[in-house]
């Protein structure tokens, strides 16, 4: 069995985000615009990543809605069935299973030196639970199951795609042969602006759904009047003209690129037309930008929630689509480590 033939000889691209709160304008800019706007040139398989969110203490009570919201939000923003396939990770339990032939090959210490799992670590002090260690071979499984060769992301997850490419390349190395590898190596595409959407609060740290304040970043649902409220209070500096790439004014360059993603405006006439603005008069500019943005997101949303039973077969065709892949590819591996086959 050799790595899966894809459709029409399109490349594939995979790509999920958690469901724990709501989608912020980081996971939009950094993730889901870049998605919708590859996704007609590659087979594409978007997933709500149910697994990864229990890693952290999560609410029974809404892990399924918040589920439901983030399938229906991939479809608010633009992602085409036509192109691509939407399902829930626990529905394919292959990416569990997938996960444990992956512990066993790798190396303790390449997850104990991953920065996102440090800095979750570091918050949760006692409370760290062992999936928490293991997430990035979760993550790792959910891409190699489909033979990925691209994975757009922010660019918070270059160190777990790297891990990635590192599992499959120890795998391949110690189970396969050189004309024929076990896994694909993927490669990430992160995009330079939106990689990295910081906080209202604090332009020095990422716009984060595990901020304690919901001040800090804009929903993708949140209504106007509190858009309007957020961005009227977020953190600015003192000085008059605006500009961007600035390394002492990180507020100012956050505020700017927003502005120019979410208005659809180039660098150089955001750059032209705020040099003189002071804040007072570009934050009404920023929050008009921003509702426009979300308003047909929202609607789009709100409409999509009203049919769940169209939700619901989306997610069961895509969780069929999306098994026939993964399936095989558990099957691959198995064969390579050496596992009996069930007659
Ligand atoms: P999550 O839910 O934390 O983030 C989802 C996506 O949003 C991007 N992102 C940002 N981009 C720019 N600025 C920000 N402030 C910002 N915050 C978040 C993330 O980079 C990500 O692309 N581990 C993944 C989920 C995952 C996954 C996968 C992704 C699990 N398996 C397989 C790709 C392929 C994550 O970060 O989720």
């Amino acid at each position: 069995m050799s790595i899966s033939t894809k459709t029409m000889g399109k490349q594939r691209v995979l790509s999920g985000i958690q469901p724990t709160g709501n989608l912020h304008l980081g996971n939009y800019l950094g993730a889901i615009r870049n998605w919708v706007d590859v996704q007609s040139e590659y087979e594409n398989f978007f997933f709500v990543v149910d697994l990864h969110a229990i890693t952290v203490p999560h609410n029974r009570a809404t892990l399924a809605s918040e589920t439901y919201t983030i399938a229906a939000l991939y479809l608010a923003c633009g992602i085409d069935l036509n192109y691509s396939t939407i399902f829930v990770q626990s529905h394919v339990t292959a990416h569990s299973e997938l996960t444990w032939l992956l512990n066993c090959i790798t190396p303790l210490n390449w997850l104990e030196r991953m920065i996102q799992f440090r800095e979750k670590a570091r918050k949760q002090g006692e409370n760290v639970n062992t999936g928490l260690l293991d997430y990035p071979v979760l993550m790792a499984s959910d891409i190699l199951l489909y033979d990925a060769d691209i994975v757009p992301v922010g660019e918070d997850q270059k160190q777990h795609l790297e891990l990635t490419r590192n599992i499959a390349s120890r795998l391949n190395e110690q189970f396969g042969n050189k004309k024929e590898p076990v896994l694909k190596l993927p490669e990430p595409l992160i995009r330079t602006a939106g990689a990295r959407v910081m906080s209202l609060t604090d332009g020095t740290s990422k716009m984060s759904k595990s901020d304690p304040s919901d001040m800090s970043r804009i929903n993708l649902l949140d209504p106007p009047d509190l858009i309007n409220k957020k961005i009227k209070r977020c953190k600015t500096d003192p000085l008059k003209g605006l500009t961007f790439d600035d390394p002492s004014r990180p507020e100012c360059d956050n505020l700017l690129t927003l502005y120019m993603l979410l208005s659809g405006k180039t660098k150089e006439a955001v750059a032209a037309e705020c040099q003189d603005m002071g804040w007072g008069q570009f934050k009404p500019l920023l929050a008009e930008a921003t509702i426009e943005a979300l308003k047909p997101i929202q609607d789009k949303h709100k409409a999509i929630m009203e049919d769940k039973g169209y939700l619901d077969s989306v997610l069961r065709e895509g969780r069929q689509k999306a098994e026939v892949i993964a399936d095989s590819t558990l099957s691959r591996v198995k064969n390579a480590l050496g596992y009996l086959p069930p007659s």
